[in-house]
């Protein structure tokens, strides 16, 4: 009976410590109740804006910004210039690496600050999509460096890196665009308890959507002109002696080095 009785209180014990230890933690994150409920108290659509609101207005256009204005950008960039000139690479580097990132940091660190400031504690797909994107994003940087640094020969045509970085690509912004929705659709009504946002929200993110993936395809027409400079200068490559070779070259994406050997060897008349 006392082992009973002592494991009774030891369990206790523990029992208090972890709903202390809770209780704690969810006060360090500044939400003012626990549990996963949806149950922000309903707001009227034109009551002033609180703190939490403000940031979330911020959170949404920097993190739109940054995923359907910006890498899209860096990405047409490339699709569109690149069978033209050997300046794309520098452009598509400094606007998914140094634009995207100062956005994407910014956008997305301005919705972990706006979670901490949500009154109500939520889950919701969207914070769990909004952490996996931000990691494909970063994994996306260190790919694309990793194939313009480590240039690895691959017997049969273009390395795989080159077209798994492509897909990639368009498989973050692809998801931004379902996480826009998500964000401004569910999170916001979700979160601030005011009613749905009006339909023009909606009709804005379908049509810029359809315009993206439209421009895209449209530049998916160049690319058997690329594949025909790819093997130019592929061709090229075998036929010339490979001491003469840039030492890491291998004609896999035309970027400035790639260019100006191509260009060095239409100068030969090879
Ligand atoms: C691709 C674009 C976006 C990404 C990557 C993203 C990502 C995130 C992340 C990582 C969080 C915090 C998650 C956490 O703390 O666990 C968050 C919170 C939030 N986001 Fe976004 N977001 C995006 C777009 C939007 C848009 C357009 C809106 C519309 C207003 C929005 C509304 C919200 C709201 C309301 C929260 C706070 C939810 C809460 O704590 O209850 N987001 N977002
Ligand atoms: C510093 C960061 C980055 C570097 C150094 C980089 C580098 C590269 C390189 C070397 C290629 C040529 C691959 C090939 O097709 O042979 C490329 C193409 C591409 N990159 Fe990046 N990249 C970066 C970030 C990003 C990001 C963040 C995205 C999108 C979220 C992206 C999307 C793409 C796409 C879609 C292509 C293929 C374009 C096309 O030809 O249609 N890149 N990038």
């Amino acid at each position: 009976m006392a082992t009973v009785v002592r494991s009774w209180r030891v369990a206790e014990y523990l029992l208090g410590v972890c709903l202390s230890m809770a209780f704690m933690a969810n006060a360090s994150h500044g939400h003012s109740s626990g549990g996963s409920s949806d149950s922000a108290v309903p707001t009227s659509a034109n009551a002033p804006l609180r703190g939490f609101e403000k940031t979330i207005i911020v959170h949404g256009i920097m993190s739109t910004v940054a995923f359907l204005l910006v890498l899209p950008a860096g990405i047409y960039l490339a699709r569109f210039t690149r069978t033209f000139n050997n300046k794309w690479y520098t452009g598509h580097w400094i606007i998914q690496g140094v634009l995207g990132g100062l956005t994407v940091v910014i956008g997305v660190g301005l919705g972990f600050l706006a979670d901490n400031q949500v009154p109500e504690e939520r889950e919701s797909p969207h914070k769990d999509i909004g952490k996996v994107i931000l990691f494909l994003y970063f994994a996306q940087c260190a790919l694309g460096a990793f194939i313009h640094f480590v240039k690895i020969r691959f017997r049969w045509g273009r390395p795989p890196q080159n077209y798994f970085h492509a897909i990639l690509g368009l498989l973050i912004v692809g998801l931004s665009v379902y996480q826009i929705w998500l964000g401004f659709a569910r999170e916001w009504p979700g979160a601030t308890g005011r009613p749905n946002l009006s339909s023009a929200y909606t009709i804005a993110w379908l049509t810029w959507s359809i315009a993206l993936v439209v421009l895209y395809a449209g530049g998916l027409t160049l690319l058997p002109r690329q594949w025909r400079q790819e093997r130019t200068s592929k061709n090229s490559n075998a036929s010339t002696n490979a001491s003469a070779l840039p030492t890491q070259y291998a004609p896999v994406h035309l970027d400035d080095q790639a260019w100006q050997y191509r260009e060095s060897i239409e100068l030969k008349g090879h």
